[in-house]
């Protein structure tokens, strides 16, 4: 029942995450992406990479919420940053929920995305040319860390302090297994 509850919390805010997504870029909390730029540029075709989503790196169509994949990761991991010494209680409660906020538009803006990501040399070895394992892989995982990050969410505006923070340590440990694995530059 409790996890039915999660999901039912999650499937509602995933949709809102969308739509705050977009005017988030505007003014709001974060920064917008850079225009361009070596890394944030998708993989060149006929390079072994992907084809391209329509719409490319601006997402058009409203599906990448105008991020690659990284753009989401640099706006979760501004979030990130900025609840890591966080005491989780009334005088931290505003900071807080905007940070958290910033993380889940971040992970679901790179999860619209997550068909264009290519293989990390550990994928590859875990899934080989099992394309469609790698992508229920990748978007399981991205969907643990919007869901942790839900909780911690929840659990601040419950002012429940020591469940927002096992919640983020939760987070933190999706981070990490999530970037092992799928991230390129990951040892
Ligand atoms: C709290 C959760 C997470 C945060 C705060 C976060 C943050 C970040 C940051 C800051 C980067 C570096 C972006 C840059 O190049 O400057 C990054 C990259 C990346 N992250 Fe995450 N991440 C999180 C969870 C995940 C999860 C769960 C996955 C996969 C399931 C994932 C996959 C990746 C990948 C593949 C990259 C490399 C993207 C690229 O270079 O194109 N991340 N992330």
């Amino acid at each position: 029942m409790r996890t039915g509850t999660s999901l039912k919390i999650a499937a509602v805010t995933l949709s809102l995450l969308c739509a705050g997504a977009l005017a988030q870029q505007g003014t709001g909390t974060g920064t917008p992406p850079p225009a361009g730029g070596q890394r944030g540029a998708p993989p060149a075709q006929g390079q072994g990479a992907p084809p391209q989503r329509e719409g490319g790196r601006e997402g058009r169509g409203g599906r990448g919420m105008g991020m690659d994949f990284e753009g989401g990761m640099k706006l979760a991991g501004r979030g990130y940053k900025a609840l890591k010494d966080s005491p989780f209680d009334a005088s931290s409660r505003a900071r807080d929920l905007e940070a958290l906020q910033g993380i889940e538009q971040g992970l679901i803006a790179s999860k619209a995305q997550a068909a264009n990501l290519p293989m990390s040399p550990k994928a590859k070895e875990k899934f080989g040319t099992d394309a469609a394992a790698y992508q229920t892989a990748l978007r399981k995982d991205l969907n643990a860390a919007v869901m942790a990050a839900l909780m911690t969410e929840q659990a601040v505006l419950e002012g429940k302090s020591a469940d927002a923070k096992a919640a983020f340590a939760k987070l933190g440990k999706d981070q990490e297994s999530g970037h092992s694995l799928f991230q390129k530059d990951e040892g």
